[in-house]
């Protein structure tokens, strides 16, 4: 087998990645360890950046996105009984859009059949080879038979446990981390959402998130312990622990129903370097990952594919290999700021297990400065909404 770029993993980035790419004409052959119907079967989170929405546009798979996502012009916080309003519009003229990553997955994967897409599913004992050569390769096992893919460039788009951030040598990876001591416990409901908007709840009972998925499809979140169990939350302990850590105002209008799903994931900060080694670029959850408080994961995902779209496209249609030199260095400067982001975000909201009476203050002084300044409020909007490439 032979393509231009071989992409290991079927989520988000290798989908967007291969979509764009095979837009320019270049081709691709996608490598994804799980079944189509395991990578959908994935509950992720809802909020893109507009650069994402653009991005998504370009790529010619936001349709259904447009008829059926939510424009949202602006996000509550509260803490304890304060409640405050972010108005992205007026704030830096910006908006965000809420419809599923799942919803997002599967319009990339129905793009890519209507575009004769090469996507194998259910590989296995994928291997990275001849990364530093002009000529790389990659060797996998599909239905029993061992194969070899010889490609000029390799996108590791495998997320968090692949094989490509693992391909690079422990020599040169450089990778920093912060694992929080707390998860997160999310639900699906059937009921009509809390609110228009999202609203992050920081309470001295903890952190909750309400958000939605459709007018009668909500996500609602609340910060729990690492040692607990999905098993542990029934329903109406759930409930009673959401609606206590949000603002008494609102708790009245608060409309609950049975679980349709039901969570737990950690919350970690991880970021590694290099992102490009030899042939072999990262995109994606294969070289970080962010907390959900700042909704990055995906909008990470797009950046890279943004960064990385463009350098091939340049490479293989101009000939110019500038923008593919510094993809790593252009790509990871960005990551950082929303790293930044998520893990101010999280700090912010989260009540610490460790926090003294000082650090419970300055929490405190934060949610005031934010409330009382409006620059300090821009600089909320303009990271949630995405900074600039
Ligand atoms: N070979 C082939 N495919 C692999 C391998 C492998 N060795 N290892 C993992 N994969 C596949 C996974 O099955 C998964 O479908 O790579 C894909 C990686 O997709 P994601 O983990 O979704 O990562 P990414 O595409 O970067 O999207 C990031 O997804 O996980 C969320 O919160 C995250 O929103 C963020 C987004
Ligand atoms: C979600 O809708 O699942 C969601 C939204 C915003 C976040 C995290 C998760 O910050």
């Amino acid at each position: 087998m032979k393509t231009q770029v071989a992409i290991i993993g079927g989520g988000p980035a290798g989908l967007l990645l291969s979509q764009l790419l095979m837009n320019a004409g270049i081709s691709t052959v996608v490598l994804e360890r799980q079944s189509r119907e395991h990578v959908l079967s994935r509950i992720r989170a809802g909020v893109m950046e507009w650069g994402t929405v653009e991005l998504l546009k370009t790529a010619g798979v936001s349709d259904r996105m447009f008829k059926e996502g939510f424009p949202h012009e602006g996000c509550y916080l509260s803490s304890n009984d304060r409640m405050l309003r972010i108005d992205f519009e007026h704030l830096v003229d910006s908006r965000v859009m809420v419809y599923g990553q799942t919803e997002v997955t599967r319009d990339l994967y129905n793009a890519q059949d209507a575009a004769g897409a090469t996507v194998l599913h259910n590989v296995s004992d994928v291997v990275l080879n001849d990364l530093q050569t002009s000529s790389p390769y990659v060797t996998f096992t599909k239905d029993g038979q061992a194969l070899r893919l010889e490609c000029e460039y390799i996108a590791g788009c495998d997320g968090f446990h692949g094989v490509s951030r693992k391909s690079i040598p422990a020599s040169v990876l450089k990778e920093y981390e912060k694992v929080y001591p707390f998860g997160w416990l999310g639900i699906l409901s059937e009921t009509p959402p809390l609110e228009d908007e999202l609203i992050y709840a920081s309470s001295d009972r903890g952190f909750a998130l309400a958000s939605m998925r459709n007018a009668n499809l909500s996500r609602y979140y609340v910060q729990v312990p690492l040692t607990d169990k999905v098993e542990d939350w029934s329903d109406d302990r759930f409930w009673d622990a959401f609606t206590d850590r949000l603002p008494s105002t609102i708790r009245g209008q608060l409309v609950t129903g049975p679980s349709i799903e039901k969570s737990i994931a950690p919350l970690r900060s991880f970021v590694s370097e290099p992102m490009q080694w030899g042939r072999l670029s990262l995109c994606g959850d294969a070289a970080h990952i962010v907390p959900p408080t700042g909704a990055k994961g995906l909008n990470l995902a797009a950046s890279d594919v943004r960064y990385l779209s463009q350098a091939l496209i340049a490479r293989f249609a101009d000939n110019d290999p500038t923008r593919l030199d510094s993809y790593g260095a252009d790509a990871l400067a960005r990551v950082k700021l929303a790293m930044r982001f998520s893990w101010w975000m999280t700090l912010l909201l989260h009540r610490f297990p460790d926090m003294s009476a000082f650090d419970l203050q300055m929490q405190a002084a934060d949610f005031d400065y934010l409330s009382k300044s409006r620059n300090a409020q821009i600089s909320l909007a303009e990271n949630y909404t995405g900074l600039p490439f």
